[in-house]
């Protein structure tokens, strides 16, 4: 296990709770996210309208497949990109793969004032939040580690991951 993988719905901390633990392992911190929209010089919204979400699972699933090779590296990836089989496979192959949980409630709360995200983009985003969420609760749960973020902050978070990744991994 060479590296850290965080997964979980939007708004559950990935990004901001992979900086602090790569920070802490001093470990490199790679976003998914932002690996795809630096590579294609838009935004996620833009490829989405552009080329299309299947567009932007292609770019994750090339970029998943270069992950294989990392070393000591944290990586926060976009909420749906374990969805793939093929996807969690490869990152179950050579990190700890750890899941951000929270209710689709507090999603909501944490999301809301957000207008990034294309999938939100939605008459009913509560809704869509909910039915995703439910939908994807089976991949999440094949963690190696599920974490609820429900009523910690970031930092609390990321003590507990650093906690979780030395337990699976003694110091090296
Ligand atoms: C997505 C989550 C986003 C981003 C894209 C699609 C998803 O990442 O990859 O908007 O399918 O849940 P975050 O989880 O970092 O918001």
């Amino acid at each position: 296990m060479r590296n850290l993988a965080l997964i979980g719905f939007m708004g559950t901390g990935k990004s901001s709770v992979g900086r602090l633990v790569a920070e802490a392992l001093h470990f490199t911190f790679l976003d998914t996210d932002e690996v795809i929209t630096t590579r294609a010089g838009k935004s996620v919204g833009e490829i989405f309208a552009q080329e299309g979400e299947a567009a932007f699972r292609e770019r994750e699933k090339l970029l998943v497949e270069e992950l294989a090779k990392r070393d000591k590296t944290v990586i926060a990836t976009g909420g749906g990109l374990p969805v793939n089989p093929e996807n969690f496979a490869s990152l179950k192959k050579h990190a700890l793969i750890v899941c951000l949980w929270a209710s689709p409630e507090k999603i909501w709360e944490r999301v809301r004032h957000q207008s990034h995200r294309p999938l939100l983009q939605d008459p009913d985003p509560q809704a869509k939040i909910k039915s995703l969420l439910e939908a994807r609760k089976p991949v999440y749960q094949k963690a190696d580690i599920l974490m609820n973020t429900e009523v910690r902050s970031c930092r609390e978070v990321a003590q507990q991951v650093l906690h979780q990744f030395h337990s699976a991994r003694p110091r090296q």
